[in-house]
């Protein structure tokens, strides 16, 4: 949920903590929270009261008074957190405990801990932390990804995944999928006709915002540049989830200080966004109900309907039985956005990006997808796709090495629970580094290679999948709180990576070495590489007559 919240208000905050303006408010407030610190602590040890039996905590680096463990979280948090899971950690077997502020976090580094985490203890670790942002953008966080865990949010799962993420509700945005992909290959070829680059960061992310605006919204969301301003706004809810928030490091303060944060809140840039949002997804419900009064629709589910029956369309179908209302349904909604745009485009992006640091493999992609298409088609379609079996180990190798997500979204414990023989006390986040855990050299041959080889039939890893049941490899999670938009956005990744392989041969810019191209992450809601994806499409001779005489798919 970026982090999604495609990796959530989380990552953002950790990365915030280390920017200088960050650092210089927590040393302001370093003052007054000292003394608060002394205070207590001579409060407790005055006191005559029996001591509670000692728990034995995870292991933790040595940590300074007031910031904890902050200062030693970089602006990566998740290659810093594995460094120091590394020297700190391995004795709790992959858990370790870090106070960030004033706020316990466990952090777990292995796939022992993650299926302890997610598998074994998964109902005590299954909320979210609150956020004053994300109450603030999403309707009380009465959305699913930054909900906490309870009855809300186990009706929200209930209904996305009976209706909205099932494998044939998936399945029948294939056309949409396939007229998608043949807009972005229009594209491509104008590029190729007037001897252009592709900015292939900036394609992707068009094409998987498009997608999720036309499953959420139909096939007419183009009108009025919605999808555009979907873009923009998805960008700005990006920026304020990253923002600084003292309530994750502090809460006690934020909450002392609530009243002038409310007020603060109510008059800044997360309130105009909210209204923002909230007038758009509030014209476009009020469209799908006039066209629902007018009766002019398919029905929700049915084939013939498909395109008519979009997300908004199911959700007003279903939303009294599951009793919620119209500001949940517009909470789910951009949670949709939020969620399945960045985590899509970040996976073909760095999908191409290794291909063409690995030329090998993308001609071994290339000559598997280009034999399986029928001969003369114009597209791949998702039919073929099921004759290609190098296709999926590509993507999950990309997952692997570049999970959109590394840290997931962040865990709440809702109960002192005992893990491995370390107590984990009621209110500890829970940061699961997948970064760390899927390039694991105890569960990986050769794990920092791009090796799609190692998922095939035959290969060291070919048993091993993203569903959340293998603990080495979670770039969705597992457990409750799985991502619920994986078929989505697989099926989302995997059509176009197919159609860009399949429809061009691809070139670096002129005087650009494979051994350039920059993989350096920038840690945000996402983790985006650093540098945008240039590249040069050529056209493939046979494939470029094709096209144009043929326009059925
Ligand atoms: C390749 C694409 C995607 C990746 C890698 C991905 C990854 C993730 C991850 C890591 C989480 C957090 C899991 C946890 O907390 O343990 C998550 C949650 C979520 N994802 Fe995705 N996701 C993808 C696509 C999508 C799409 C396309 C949608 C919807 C259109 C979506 C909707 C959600 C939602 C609603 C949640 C929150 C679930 C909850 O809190 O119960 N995701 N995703």
């Amino acid at each position: 949920m970026a982090d999604h919240m495609a990796a959530g208000a989380y990552h953002q905050l950790l990365r915030a903590a280390t920017t200088p303006l960050a650092l210089q408010l927590l040393l302001l407030l370093a003052i007054p929270l000292l003394f608060l610190h002394f205070v207590s602590q001579r409060h407790r040890h005055g006191s005559s009261k029996p001591q509670p039996k000692k728990r034995v905590l995870p292991p933790s680096p040595p940590a300074l008074p007031i910031i904890g463990h902050l200062h030693l979280v970089g602006d990566r948090p998740h290659i810093s957190l594995r460094t120091l899971a590394a020297k700190h950690g391995s004795g709790g077997g992959g858990l370790m405990l870090l106070r960030l502020g004033a706020v316990p976090n466990l952090v777990v580094s292995s796939p022992r801990a993650a299926q302890l985490v997610m598998r074994t203890h998964d109902h005590a670790f299954a909320s979210r932390p609150a956020s004053k942002v994300s109450d603030a953008l999403l309707y009380g966080s009465s959305d699913i990804g930054f909900s906490p865990y309870g009855e809300h949010w186990r009706q929200l799962r209930r209904l996305v995944t009976t209706h909205l993420f099932t494998v044939k509700k998936v399945n029948s945005y294939r056309l949409a999928r396939q007229e998608e992909v043949r807009l972005v290959m229009d594209k491509i070829r104008e590029a190729v006709a007037g001897s252009k680059t592709v900015d292939i960061s900036e394609t992707m992310n068009t094409y998987a915002n498009d997608m999720v605006c036309r499953a959420v919204s139909g096939k007419f969301f183009r009108a009025e540049g919605r999808n555009k301003l979907f873009r923009e706004l998805i960008e700005v809810n990006t920026r304020l989830i990253t923002g600084f928030n003292l309530e994750e490091y502090y809460p006690g303060l934020a909450n002392a200080l609530s009243s002038l944060m409310a007020s603060w809140f109510a008059s800044n840039e997360v309130a105009k966004a909210h209204k923002r949002w909230d007038e758009l997804l509030e014209t476009i419900i009020k469209d799908h109900e006039g066209r629902r009064s007018r009766s002019d629709v398919g029905d929700v589910g049915d084939d013939a309907g498909q395109e008519e029956s979009d997300f908004i369309d199911v959700l007003l179908s279903v939303h009294k039985e599951y009793g919620i209302t119209r500001d949940h349904i517009k909470a789910i909604l951009m949670d949709m956005f939020g969620a399945g745009t960045d985590t899509s485009s970040l996976v073909l992006e760095l999908a191409m990006a290794e291909l063409m640091r690995n030329p090998e493999l993308m001609t071994k992609l290339q000559a598997e997808v280009r034999e399986n298409t029928p001969r003369g088609q114009e597209m791949v379609t998702q039919d073929d796709i099921a004759n290609m079996p190098y296709l999926r180990p590509v993507v999950k190798e990309t997952l692997r090495l570049h999970p959109p997500a590394p840290l997931l979204l962040p865990h709440l414990s809702m109960v002192d629970c005992e893990v491995d023989g370390y107590t984990i006390p009621s209110g500890t986040r829970v940061i699961i580094n997948e970064w760390a855990i899927s390039r694991d050299p105890d569960s990986w041959e050769k794990a920092e290679e791009f090796m799609p080889e190692r998922f095939m039939d035959g290969g060291s890893a070919a048993a091993v999948d993203f569903r959340g049941n293998d603990f080495q490899f979670v770039p969705f999670g597992a457990g409750r709180r799985i991502c619920p938009g994986l078929n989505f956005g697989m099926a989302t990744v995997e059509i176009m990576l197919a159609n860009l392989v399949y429809c061009f041969d691809w070139e670096l810019p002129a005087g650009m070495a494979k051994e350039e191209i920059d993989m350096t992450e920038v840690f945000g809601l996402t983790v985006h590489p650093k540098e945008k994806l240039i590249l040069v499409p050529k056209p493939r001779g046979a494939v470029a007559h094709a096209c144009r005489m043929s326009d059925s798919f």
